[in-house]
């Protein structure tokens, strides 16, 4: 099933869209750029970059949307010569032609979003040089797999809208798919999230949100 979405300018100029059946916007109204970017670039992916520094990185997004993570990992991957191997799942993808819409390639001056949105599901696709993504349309729930990651953005919608996606059982789930030393970054720090990550046996650390953020969180597993 596509999602239901209309798009949105945010206020630093980068489009979000919002869920319609979810009555949600993927990204902070605020500047989905400057979240994205704070949240999985600079706590997530440069931290994981210098700490897995001889190894191709694996990333595992929860919740592809838009693709504006998958769109900056890959760009920051090709700028610092970095192999990464991305793999994003969503159980509600947007239509082909709402993601023509999205204005991310202006804004970044990148332009790797429509080979990322084009790219076939369920198989791994060479984006750029050295970025190779697979997408995969399942809930995260359902799936199974025997891969092991170095880094989890955790984009699911809020706990507001899909409170059982912030439970202890899926962050047992998401624990299971790190590798020794992995991260996992998201935006919520509620606490009682935070307890569902310390339950799943991971170490948790608040840093500083973007603008009108104030906390987010990196959980690591030891
Ligand atoms: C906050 S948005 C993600 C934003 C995205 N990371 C981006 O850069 O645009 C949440 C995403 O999770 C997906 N989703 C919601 N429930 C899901 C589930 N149970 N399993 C997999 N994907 C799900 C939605 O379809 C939506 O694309």
């Amino acid at each position: 099933m596509k999602a239901d979405v209309r798009l949105l300018l945010t206020t630093d100029g980068s489009h979000t869209a919002i869920n319609k059946e979810f009555d949600k916007s993927y990204h902070s109204i605020h500047g989905a750029y400057q979240e994205s970017q704070r949240v999985y670039i600079e706590l997530g992916l440069l931290a994981a970059l210098a700490k897995f520094h001889e190894e191709e990185l694996r990333v595992f997004e929860m919740g592809f949307g838009t693709g504006l993570n998958t769109l900056l990992t890959a760009h920051e991957a090709t700028k610092l010569q970095r192999r990464v191997s991305y793999t994003a799942i969503d159980g509600y993808p947007m239509a082909a032609e709402d993601t023509r819409l999205l204005n991310f390639d202006e804004q970044l001056g990148t332009s790797l979003l429509p080979a990322i949105h084009e790219s076939p599901w369920n198989e791994p696709v060479l984006i750029a040089p050295s970025f190779t993504l697979i997408k995969i349309e399942c809930l995260l729930q359902e799936w199974q797999t025997t891969d092991r990651f170095h880094l989890i953005y955790y984009d699911a919608f809020a706990p507001t809208a899909q409170p059982e996606l912030w439970e202890p059982a899926i962050f047992v789930q998401l624990a299971d798919l790190l590798l020794p030393g992995g991260m996992l970054t998201t935006y919520c720090s509620r606490s009682y999230v935070q307890r569902s990550m310390r339950a799943a046996g991971l170490t948790v650390e608040k840093h500083p949100g973007p603008m009108h953020k104030r906390d987010i969180i990196r959980a690591i597993k030891i």
